[in-house]
């Protein structure tokens, strides 16, 4: 009887080991870990929100710390909040993202860098038919032309650096860069356009020892969130409902946590976790873990996602019903 038993307990356990060895022979890039202690930190939006929580951690353990964004004032806050809370004086570079030639003397000015992380980003979320064109534009050039300009600029000091140890680029996605939402046309265009630039991007550079990390928040506590809640459109607000917002902080301390791994995806919250395993396609998978609950959870997730879709539908039909009828 105990004999059948083990044999039994055998057989189960045998297919999913079989598939984790499998998995770790076969995921790449191969896992990587990437100190910041003693390193230079370039955030960008490093002034507000979020890149003002991950310029506070980032110095609270030790890295040197650059930020840069337009606004001078909002620069020099921080640098004296920074300054005040761990003690390190930080360097401030005060430069619009779409102005690729200020975004290049102030990268040649940090020079050299170790952790770029691309985190400025608006947002200004309305339907497409009222949308001007020129908001387009807007969203698309700080989002993601931006991100062009500064990576260009780092890159090739980022491939000849002295430092041979692990360096890393990383960049400010959103959940609406993994997902298409009611009102975020533009904006979820820009996040989205981050996710291709991202995964070809890391084939480029991973002889060089350059890790890419694409970071997916959710709707979190900034100033930046608390402008856009006010002019979103109501079917944004329903389909985009969540368990309530996270505080910067947290977002900060997980996209940290997920460039020091090297983790290409990084999600902050379950949700995310969730959205990252139904969205992971062709992308690139470091853990052996995490693409053993890739592979064995895609069925579940897709009816997952399936379900959402139905949820969502069945908003807009309703919202369309009860405008017509008013
Ligand atoms: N908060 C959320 O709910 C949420 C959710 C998902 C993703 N995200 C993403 O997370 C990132 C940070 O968002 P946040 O909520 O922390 O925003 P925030 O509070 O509005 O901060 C945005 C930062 O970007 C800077 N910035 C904006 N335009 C710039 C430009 N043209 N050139 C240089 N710097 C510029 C801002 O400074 P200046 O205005 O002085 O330039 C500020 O430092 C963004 O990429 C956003 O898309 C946010």
């Amino acid at each position: 009887m105990a004999d059948t038993s083990l044999l039994f307990l055998v057989l189960i356990l045998l297919p999913p080991l079989a598939l984790l060895l499998t998995l770790t022979i076969l995921v790449r890039p191969r896992p990587v870990k990437i100190p910041i202690k003693g390193r230079h930190v370039f955030i960008t939006g490093g002034s507000s929100g979020i890149g003002l929580a991950l310029a506070h951690q980032a110095a609270s353990e030790g890295a040197r710390v650059s930020i840069l964004a337009r606004k001078a004032d909002k620069l020099e806050e921080a640098r004296n909040s920074i300054r005040l809370s761990t003690g390190i004086d930080v360097a401030v570079f005060s430069v619009d993202v779409r102005d690729s030639d200020a975004v290049q003397r102030a990268i040649d000015e940090a020079d050299p860098i170790d952790i770029l992380i691309c985190n400025q980003g608006v947002f200004i979320p309305q339907e497409l038919e009222l949308q001007s064109l020129e908001t387009v534009k807007f969203m698309i050039d700080v989002n993601l032309m931006g991100t062009f300009h500064l990576i260009k600029s780092a890159l090739p000091n980022m491939k000849n650096r002295g430092d041979r140890r692990p360096a890393s680029i990383a960049i400010m996605s959103s959940q609406a860069g993994q997902v298409g939402i009611y009102g975020y046309t533009a904006y979820s265009a820009s996040k989205f356009g981050l996710r291709g630039l991202g995964e070809a991007l890391q084939q480029e550079v991973i002889a060089d020892n350059i890790h890419v990390s694409l970071i997916f928040p959710p709707d979190t506590e900034t100033p930046g969130f608390l402008e856009e809640t006010k002019t979103r459109p109501l079917l944004t607000s329903i389909i985009a409902a969540s368990s309530g917002a996270m505080k910067a902080d947290e977002v900060a301390k997980k996209a940290l946590d997920g460039i020091k791994s090297g983790r290409f995806i990084v999600p902050c919250n379950l949700d995310g976790f969730l959205l990252s395993i139904a969205t992971a396609g062709l992308s690139p998978q470091r853990s052996p873990l995490m693409a053993f609950i890739e592979v064995v959870s895609a069925g579940a997730l897709r009816i997952g996602a399936l379900f959402f879709q139905w949820n969502w539908y069945g908003s807009i039909a309703r919202w369309h019903a009860q405008k017509t009828r008013a």
